[in-house]
């Protein structure tokens, strides 16, 4: 239920943490920059309803990992809801969660708006596809609140963000997401992750927003390359009238040295 207006969701995206809490991603150590994260949210968060985490959340696939998001993010006490990245393994995730306020459920249902999780990853790559399952799970849960506004997060873009080397990493079958997403004219908005950068555009009505990660940036270039540019979260607003209000806020400073000769990661 709707209660307090607006309701505020958080989003948080592309962790990328490892078992071992000093290792780098690029010279970025990932345990860390999440904590400037969580402190940034601390300091500017006074009221949150619930956070969604776009993917990405381990960089190794490891138990340790998920369990150090979840004990991280349980001083907000609200709910956390997750979608896996093309670096998590769903097995080890459904063997971690539900774990303190993370929970496995997929669909969000408040007062007259929901929100929808996918799973976009594609086993062992690193672009995305939707299963023919996930987009018959998404039609089910549109069919069933036609008057709900409908918010669909996953990790993989399913729009060009204008770089070259992550938009052929991006959905595959983005084509037949929107073809079932058209059909539906109460679907808002879509969340996703992926491209550690901050990113907005509309397609057929609908808007796209992506979030820059908790750690390494990328630069929106045809080329891999990392940006000098803090860690950040989004957040977003809700009314109850459909109006839907958001933005991105950063840490003031980068956190650790990257790497900025990196071709790759
Ligand atoms: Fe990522």
């Amino acid at each position: 239920m709707i209660e307090k207006v607006p309701f505020r969701l958080i989003q948080i995206s592309d962790i990328h943490l490892f078992a071992d809490a000093k290792r780098d991603l690029l010279g970025v150590k990932t345990e860390d920059s999440f904590q400037a994260v969580i402190d940034l949210l601390h300091q500017h968060e006074k009221h949150m309803d619930l956070i969604l985490l776009s993917g990405d959340i381990a960089q190794d696939n490891s138990h340790d990992a998920y369990v150090r998001v979840a004990q991280a993010l349980e001083s907000f006490h609200v709910p956390v809801y997750c979608v896996p990245g093309n670096h998590d393994d769903p097995h080890t995730m459904a063997k971690v969660y539900p774990l303190a306020t993370i929970s496995n459920e997929r669909h969000i249902v408040l007062k007259n708006w929901h929100i929808i999780l996918l799973n976009s990853q594609r086993h062992q790559a690193v672009e995305g596809n939707f299963a023919e399952s996930e987009l018959i799970y998404l039609q089910r849960c549109l069919q069933k609140y036609p008057e709900h506004h409908a918010i669909i997060v996953f990790h993989h873009q399913p729009v060009p963000v204008g770089s070259k080397w992550l938009d052929n990493l991006g959905l595959k079958n983005a084509k037949e997401f929107w073809r079932v997403v058209k059909q539906y004219p109460k679907v808002h908005t879509v969340l996703f992750g992926h491209v550690h950068q901050e990113f907005e555009t509309m397609v057929e009505g609908i808007k796209c927003y992506a979030v820059p990660s908790t750690c390494i940036q990328f630069k929106c270039q045809d080329a891999f390359k990392l940006e000098n540019l803090p860690p950040g979260y989004r957040w977003v607003d809700l009314y109850e009238d459909g109006k839907l209000v958001t933005g991105v806020r950063r840490a003031a400073n980068y956190v650790g040295v990257y790497d900025p000769h990196a071709k790759g990661y």
